[in-house]
């Protein structure tokens, strides 16, 4: 059983190119699948699914496409939070929001108090998140626990977990990337130490519920061990 999926959403751009559309349009279409997956996902059980939205690295991209990827949170919650309230699905995220702009901030937060009821799947959105970053923030804050002598010093690693955004999360059971890359790129590097990984060759707008269910199939047959036998 799937506790938490984690996707890497790739190769929108390059789907959109393949067809003469710009970039943005493959983010555009990469979000309506959010909605597919979220939907589906919910129907399955599976608790949790963290999708990488917007790494710390991809301030480097052009501002037109930053600025499109700031607006996209408004056009798809505008769109798709009422459907999310009635399918009891939560909203969250990791990362540091406070890099956007305020209105994309506030669409997130209003998002997220809509949501706050809801006990179904938890939709976890990674905004201007890196594995790195948060890590060292995780490291500092508990430092400075200790310093203000708040908690005692350990290397426990529960403790630790504590520190970390996805504290209220179980680990990674899954991650999937799309588009055919292999890499993690800077992605929940903590959470997904016993993950299985699947890499699929398709590009993240051609991901829709049927994928879905193939990716938890191949993870059923998948045989976790945790480093026993
Ligand atoms: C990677 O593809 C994708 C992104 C950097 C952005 C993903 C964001 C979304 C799908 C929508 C976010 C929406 C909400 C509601 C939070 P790429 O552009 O790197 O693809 P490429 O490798 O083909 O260039």
């Amino acid at each position: 059983m799937i506790k938490h999926m984690a996707i890497i959403m790739d190769g929108n751009g390059r789907w959109a190119k393949k067809q003469g559309l710009p970039r943005t349009y493959g983010h555009k279409i990469g979000a309506e699948r959010i909605r597919d997956v979220a939907l589906e996902a919910n129907k399955m059980g599976i608790q949790a699914i963290t999708l990488y939205a917007f790494s710390t690295e991809n301030w480097k991209r052009p501002d037109d496409e930053i600025n499109f990827l700031c607006k996209l949170p408004k056009m798809f919650f505008n769109k798709y939070i009422k459907e999310l309230i009635e399918n009891n699905i939560k909203v969250s995220y990791i990362g540091e929001l406070e890099a956007f702009p305020i209105e994309t901030q506030q669409v997130i937060k209003d998002a997220l108090s809509k949501t706050n009821h809801c006990s179904g799947l938890e939709l976890v959105i990674a905004l201007n998140y890196g594995s790195r970053r948060e890590i060292s923030l995780a490291a500092n804050a508990y430092a400075q626990d200790v310093v203000d002598g708040k908690v005692e010093i350990s290397n426990n690693e529960e403790v630790f977990s504590n520190y970390m955004m996805t504290s209220h999360l179980p680990d990674v059971d899954v991650m999937v990337r799309t588009s055919g890359e292999q890499r993690l790129s800077n992605f929940l590097l903590w959470q997904l130490a016993y993950a299985e990984f699947m890499f699929v060759d398709y590009a993240w707008p051609e991901f829709n519920e049927e994928k879905l269910h193939e990716v938890v199939y191949e993870f059923n047959q998948r045989n976790r061990r945790f480093g026993g036998v």
